[in-house]
């Protein structure tokens, strides 16, 4: 009898479990269906801009600048201090992958950008990628320390080169969109204080102005800077990058500086072409404030970090902005005055990044009230399986669709990255490329989710 008794039990059991995954099942993919819906129905201006982004460092190889140095002088360390417990700005136990990263990301060569991807010299092919995935769009930046190698000299054949480079892409009726500084400078600028200077602002339009002399009218989009607050975080606050300093008063200097720089930026390019479209590109996080107990406080110091990292540059910078951009990556969570990955099982990035893809419309939402053109010039992830990145652009542009649909001037989207590049002090291991890229032969690879890229492209030409 007991144990007919126990039988029902397990029966009723195994009944219930089917029921719960069937009902569970029909919401996933009714969730699914939601989205696909939401990016079958988007509607994108025929002018949006679908496109990608690099930067010089990262990609160009053969640099010489503060970064470079700063690699030889730290790679060993980097390899020495990473583990599968690091840090990546998410809390512990925040490496994911760490199986699949180490051997890379234990080796001190991991940390030298040394020929990157060679894009300086394989630009071509890599444009012929990007048009033959469909993207009307590319966002790349000069190497300041190409243009001036010495204060006050400028190399006139790097010059040439970059006018090719414009070129390149308009001949294969992409728009160019140029960024004048993202993050390295040259040595000589370095030994003079770099962005602490109180004449940084003054030495780095000299250059401007030497570049818009030549190329001014080789493009209509500049972008003057890049991430002015993650740049003096992490070199002057939180001593990650060179010239790893912890120093709140160094700090707001070189925030000062790159505000001042990228103002003085705009009225050269502006003085020189009238019809030039100038903005910066700023790094924009969806600050949630935890629950609990503390929420009032979490409430409180969600909305300083909101207002001192997403706004203040933003309103410092914006009477000198044709456009604002955009660099969309993440939502983090605040519990007092600890920022945060949420804790939920959601995707993560191979560096621990939470994916939240929804965040980019509260960001949007947010962002449409200085009622200036927008256009998202960073948005990816580090993924090196290729395992989520197809739905992250799908999920992604189907909330700028429904951003558009309400009226927000949201005018291009820049996939990060066009290639798998050099991440900074992570080095190669990060994958954020549309485009594999293997790192003995160089050779690239078009990942799957590029191509879903170039059907959500294609899809959207074909309702004109
Ligand atoms: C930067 C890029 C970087 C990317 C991914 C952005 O903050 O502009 O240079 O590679 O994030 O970390």
């Amino acid at each position: 009898m007991k144990r007919v008794g126990r039988l029902y039990r397990l029966l009723f059991c195994a009944a219930a479990i089917v029921i719960i995954l069937i009902i569970a099942s029909f919401f996933l993919g009714k969730s699914n269906l939601e989205k696909d819906a939401m990016i079958r129905d988007a509607i994108f201006p025929s002018d949006f801009f679908f496109g990608a982004s690099t930067s010089a460092h990262q990609v160009e190889g053969g640099a010489n600048n503060q970064w470079t140095k700063w690699e030889m002088e730290n790679a060993a360390r980097l390899a020495r201090e990473v583990g599968p417990k690091s840090n990546f700005g998410g809390g512990k136990d925040t490496v994911p992958n760490w199986e699949l990263i180490k051997t890379e990301a234990k080796n001190n060569k991991n940390y030298i950008s040394g020929i990157a991807v060679d894009h300086y010299h394989r630009y071509p092919d890599d444009l012929a990628i990007a048009k033959a995935l469909g993207l009307n769009a590319y966002r790349f930046s000069i190497e300041w320390s190409r243009i001036e190698p010495k204060e006050g000299i400028f190399d006139l054949e790097e010059i040439e080169h970059y006018r090719q480079m414009i070129r390149a892409v308009r001949s294969m009726r992409m728009e160019p969109f140029v960024g004048l500084w993202h993050w390295t400078e040259p040595l000589w600028f370095t030994e003079k204080g770099g962005w602490e200077s109180k004449d940084a602002p003054n030495y780095f339009s000299l250059y401007v102005h030497k570049v818009i002399e030549e190329l001014g009218n080789e493009a209509r989009f500049w972008i003057s800077v890049n991430e002015i607050e993650v740049y003096a975080g992490s070199s002057y606050m939180l001593g990650l990058w060179p010239p790893q300093k912890r120093n709140v008063f160094a700090y707001n200097r070189v925030n000062h500086n790159l505000i001042k720089a990228h103002n003085l930026s705009y009225q050269i390019i502006k003085s020189f072409n009238k019809n030039a479209q100038v903005g910066s590109a700023l790094s924009y996080t969806y600050y949630k404030a935890a629950s609990g107990i503390s929420k009032p406080f979490n409430v409180l110091i969600a909305r300083l970090a909101d207002w001192h990292l997403n706004h203040h540059i933003r309103k410092s910078i914006i009477d000198y902005s044709d456009f604002l951009g955009l660099n969309y990556y993440q939502r983090c969570i605040i519990k007092g005055t600890k920022i945060f990955y949420s804790k939920e099982k959601v995707p993560r990035s191979d560096m621990g990044w939470e994916l939240y893809p929804q965040g980019i419309l509260f960001s949007l939402r947010d962002l449409g009230k200085y009622k200036k053109p927008i256009f998202i010039t960073e948005n990816g992830l580090a993924d090196s399986q290729d395992k989520y990145r197809a739905w992250f652009i799908r999920t992604t542009l189907g909330y700028v669709a429904q951003a558009i649909s309400e009226g927000i001037d949201v005018r291009g989207y820049f996939h990060w990255s066009l290639l798998d590049n050099f991440e900074w002090d992570k080095g190669f291991w990060p994958q954020f490329g549309l485009v594999y890229v293997d790192r003995q032969t160089l050779k690239r690879t078009i990942r799957p989710s590029a191509w879903e890229y170039a059907k959500i492209i294609q899809e959207s030409k074909n309702k004109y």
